[in-house]
C-alpha cells in the first residue's frame, strides 16, 4: 500500500474504528482463540464491548500457528474493513529454544551470537505467528535488587548500545518488509526504567538530565538507529512525570529531537496507572495525558477506547491527534505486508520442524557455555578429572527452573538438566545424586543424605541459586545472599573437607557470602537456558573452556548498591596519596571496591598483559592514535580472552567517569601464544555532553586503560590538543 492508500482507508473508517487501533488485548477476549472467554482478574473488570474487540488493533500474549490462524481469520470476518490484527509477545530471549537471559547473553560479549540468538527467536516466533517482539530491554542496571535486571545487559552504556543494536538487527534482520521469518522489535522500557529507586519495581526514578543522557538514554537511540520500529514506555516518573504521560520525554525528545516516528506502545496498564501516580484524576484525564504525550497504543486498559472520542467531541485534542496514531500503526500492518497476507510468516507444518529445531538447541548450548562466568577456581579445581567420583548436590541438580522468568514457550520439563547431562558424562557409579535441600527450606534429613553423599565423593559439585519467580517483573529483593537453607547446606557441606564446586543459578548479582568461604570453585551459570546443563557439565570439565564476563558488578554486601564501574572519583576519594584516614568518600565497614568487578571473568588459563604503547600520545581532531597491547597464554589450557579498552577523562568541564568503555575485543590464544591488540583512539570517542548539553571533548590529558577486567589494567596517558563538536 502507499501512504495515500493507507490515508484513503482512514477516511472510511469512523472514529470509533480508528481509536480501537489504538487498543492492545490479550488473547482470551478474541473470538477463535482457544482461551475465549477466559477473562479473570482486573480484565474481567476492563469496559470493553464487542466492537471494541471486533475492531481492536492489536492482540498481546498469543501465539501458535493455528491459533493465531484461527483469530485473525475470524477477526477479518467481523472487522468491516478487513484490518488484520497486529500479534505482539514477550520473545525476549527465545521463544522454545531458550537462550540464556539477556545479562547472561552479554556476559558472552559475543554480539554476533547475540544477533543470531535474536534471528532464531524471531524465526521460531514468526511461523508460530508473532508479528512484533516487546524485546530488546536495554535498560541500564545499578542496583541488583531490582529482579529486572537479568532482563538487561548490564551497567556499561557503551556495551549496552552494542548488544542493543545487536539484538534489533537479529529480531529484524536486514529486510523486514519481505522477510517473513523477522519480527518487528520494540526497545522497552523508555526511559530510565532500570533505576527504580531502592531497586523496587514501578518506583520512582529521579535523574539528572546529564545521568538520563550520558549513560540511560544511548541504548534506547542505538536500538532506534539500527531500525527498531516501536518503542514501549516505562512505568515510571521521569523527572517527576511518569513516562506514559510524559510529553517532554515523548514528544520533545522521542519524537521531535531523535526523529522516531514509529509506534509508541504503553507497558502493561500504564495508561491508566496515571491515576495512582497522581498526575490523573480518572480514565479520561489519563487517556487525554497519554495521547498527547505521544502514546500510540494503549496496552490492556480501555481508557482510550472509553474516551478519546469524547475530547474529540469537547475540543479538548485534535482528531489529527489520533489519526497520527492509527497512521503509525497500519503503516506498520503495512509495512510487514498483513493486509495481503494476514498470515504473515505463520504456518501450522512449517511450525513442527522450525520450533525448538536441534541447530536452535546447539545455538542455546554455544551462548550458554559463553555466558557462564568463572569467579573463582583456587588450586586449579577445575577442570575435574573425568576419574573423580561425584557428589551432586543441590535444588538446582534436577530443576528445568534454569530457563528465567520470560521464557515463552519454553517449557522447563524439557530443559537439561545439570543432572541428565552428568548422567550423559559420567558412569552412573561415579555420581551420588541428592536435592540437600529446597530452595528456602530444609530438613534434617536432607541435609544428613547430603553431607553423607559428600563424604564418600572426591569433589562436591553443589548447584545453588533463586528459583526464577525470585527475579523478573516484581522479583526484587533486598537480600540478594543466597536463601539462608542454602547457605546451611554449603556450610555442612564444608565439614566434609572436600573441594566443592558451586555452581550460581540466578538472575541477579549476588552477595556471596558464605558461597565464597565455603566454595573452592564458582562458576556463576545465571539462567543458561534450554541446554544449560549440558553447557555446565562441557565447562565443568574442560570440553569448553570459560570466558565470560561480568557486565554488572557483583557488590560485597547489598549496602555498597548502586556499586558500578564507571563512578566518579569525588572531592576525597579513598586511597589518594595526600587522604586522610577518615575524612574521605568510604565505608567504614566494608570497600569501596565490589567483590567482583565489571568485566571480570577467570579462564582455566592464565593472560598476562604487557607493553601498552601508542603510536603518538597527541591527538587531535584530524588525527588518530593506534593503541596496542600485547595479551599472551601464560596458562596451560586454550583459552578466549576478552581484552578491554577504557579511557578516562581526567579534567573535564563536567566531571568525568573514572573509566569509560570503549572498545573490547574477544581473542583465543594457544599456550605460550602472543598476540598484539590494538585499539584506535579519535578524539570523537572522548565527547559528552558539556555544561549547556553541547556535545564535544575537552583538550587535555586521558589515560587509556587496557586489561583483562575494569579494574586489573594497564595504562598510559595520552593528550588531546584540539577539541572536537558534533
Ligand atoms: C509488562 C512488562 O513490563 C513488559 O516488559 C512486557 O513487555 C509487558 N508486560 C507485556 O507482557
Amino acid at each position: 500500500m502507499t501512504t495515500s492508500t493507507i490515508q484513503n482507508l482512514m477516511k472510511q473508517m469512523t472514529l470509533d474504528e480508528k481509536i480501537a487501533q489504538l487498543l492492545q488485548l490479550a488473547g482470551p477476549f478474541f473470538k477463535g482463540s482457544s482461551e475465549q472467554g477466559h477473562i479473570t482478574g482486573p480484565m474481567a473488570a476492563m469496559p470493553i464491548s464487542d466492537e471494541h474487540i471486533k475492531n481492536a488493533g492489536s492482540v498481546l500474549g498469543v501465539s501458535g500457528a493455528a491459533e493465531v490462524i484461527s483469530i485473525q481469520s475470524t477477526h477479518l470476518e467481523n472487522n468491516r474493513l478487513g484490518i488484520p490484527l497486529l500479534f505482539m509477545a514477550d520473545i525476549v530471549h527465545g521463544y522454545k529454544t531458550i537462550f540464556p537471559v539477556p545479562l547472561a547473553i552479554a556476559c558472552s560479549w559475543d554480539p554476533e551470537l547475540a544477533q543470531k540468538s535474536a534471528e532464531i527467536a524471531a524465526k521460531e516466533a514468526a511461523v508460530s505467528g508473532v508479528h512484533v517482539t516487546f524485546a530488546p530491554m536495554v535498560d541500564l542496571v545499578r542496583d541488583p535488587r531490582w529482579g529486572r535486571v537479568m532482563e538487561s545487559t548490564g551497567e556499561d552504556s557503551y556495551l549496552n548500545q552494542v548488544f542493543a543494536k545487536a539484538f534489533v538487527r537479529g529480531f529484524q534482520g536486514p529486510d523486514l518488509a519481505n522477510d517473513p521469518q523477522s519480527v518487528a522489535a520494540c526497545v522497552k522500557h523508555f526511559a530510565a526504567y532500570g533505576a527504580a529507586e531502592a531497586g523496587r519495581d514501578y518506583n520512582t526514578v529521579d535523574l539528572s538530565e546529564r545521568q538520563l543522557r550520558e549513560f540511560y538514554l544511548p541504548a534506547y537511540k542505538a536500538a532506534l538507529n539500527e531500525g527498531c520500529e516501536m518503542v514501549m514506555t516505562a512505568f515510571n516518573t521521569v523527572d517527576g512525570i511518569p513516562a506514559t504521560g510524559n510529553e517532554k520525554l515523548m514528544r520533545s525528545l522521542l519524537r521531535d529531537e531523535w526523529g522516531f516516528d514509529g509506534i509508541l506502545i504503553s507497558d502493561w496498564g500504564a495508561v491508566k496507572e496515571l491515576i495512582p501516580h497522581g498526575v490523573a484524576e480518572d480514565d479520561k484525564e489519563a487517556a487525554l495525558k497519554a495521547i498527547k504525550a505521544g502514546v500510540d497504543i494503549e496496552m490492556m486498559t480501555a481508557c482510550y477506547v472509553q474516551h478519546l472520542a469524547e475530547l474529540v467531541s469537547e475540543g479538548e485534542i485534535e482528531e489529527a491527534i489520533i489519526d497520527e496514531a492509527v497512521l503509525r500503526i497500519l503503516t506498520l500492518k503495512d509495512k510487514l505486508r498483513l493486509f495481503e497476507k494476514p498470515n504473515r510468516g505463520v504456518d501450522v507444518e512449517l511450525e513442527q520442524q522450525v520450533v525448538g529445531h536441534q541447530d536452535h538447541l546447539q545455538v542455546s548450548k554455544e551462548l550458554a557455555t559463553k555466558s557462564c562466568v568463572l569467579l573463582k577456581n583456587d588450586h586449579h579445581i577445575l577442570p575435574l578429572n573425568k576419574n573423580k567420583n561425584i557428589a551432586l548436590i543441590g535444588p538446582f541438580v534436577d530443576s528445568g527452573d534454569i530457563l528465567g522468568p520470560w521464557s515463552a514457550l519454553g517449557l522447563k520439563e524439557e530443559a537439561v538438566t545439570l543432572k541428565q547431562a552428568f548422567e550423559k558424562h559420567l558412569p552412573i557409579e561415579q555420581l551420588n545424586i541428592v536435592t540437600g535441600c529446597h530452595v528456602e527450606t530444609i530438613s534434617s534429613q536432607q541435609l544428613e543424605e547430603a553431607v553423607h553423599a559428600a563424604s564418600s565423593a572426591d569433589v562436591i559439585i553443589v548447584a545453588v541459586g533463586e528459583d526464577s519467580e525470585m527475579s523478573g517483573e516484581a522479583g526484587c529483593r533486598t537480600n540478594i545472599q543466597l536463601p539462608a537453607p542454602q547457605l546451611e547446606l554449603l556450610k555442612a557441606l564444608a565439614t566434609c573437607g572436600k573441594p566443592i564446586i558451586t555452581i550460581l543459578f540466578n538472575g541477579r548479582p549476588l552477595d556471596l557470602h558464605g558461597v565464597l568461604e565455603y566454595s573452592d570453585a564458582i562458576l556463576e551459570a545465571w539462567y543458561p537456558g534450554s541446554e544449560g546443563g549440558s553447557a555446565i557439565v562441557d565447562l565443568l570439565y574442560g570440553i569448553a573452556i570459560p570466558s565470560g564476563k561480568l557486565t554488572m558488578s557483583f557488590p560485597v554486601n547489598v549496602g555498597q548498591v548502586p556499586v558500578y564501574y564507571n563512578h566518579f572519583n569525588t572531592g576525597r576519594p579513598k586511597g589518594a596519596p595526600d587522604a586522610q584516614e577518615r575524612y574521605v568518600s568510604q565505608y567504614l565497614d566494608a570497600p569501596n571496591d565490589p567483590m567482583f568487578p565489571f568485566g571480570f571473568g577467570l579462564s582455566y588459563t592464565q593472560f598476562s598483559y604487557s607493553d601498552l604503547e601508542l603510536t603518538s600520545t597527541q591527538l587531535t581532531t584530524d588525527t588518530e592514535i593506534t593503541a596496542t597491547v600485547n595479551v599472551s597464554n601464560v596458562g596451560s589450557f586454550t583459552g578466549e580472552e576478552i581484552v578491554q579498552f577504557y579511557i578516562q577523562d581526567l579534567v573535564g568541564e563536567v566531571v568525568r567517569p573514572m573509566k569509560e568503555l570503549k572498545s573490547f575485543q574477544s581473542i583465543t590464544l594457544e599456550p605460550g601464544d602472543t598476540k598484539q591488540v590494538t585499539f584506535t583512539i579519535t578524539e570523537q570517542q572522548l565527547r559528552y555532553h558539556h555544561a549547556d548539553f553541547s556535545f564535544k571533548s575537552d583538550k587535555g590529558s586521558f589515560i587509556l586503560y587496557a586489561g583483562t577486567n575494569s579494574i586489573d589494567v594497564l595504562s598510559h596517558s595520552f593528550q588531546l590538543i584540539s577539541q572536537g563538536r558534533n
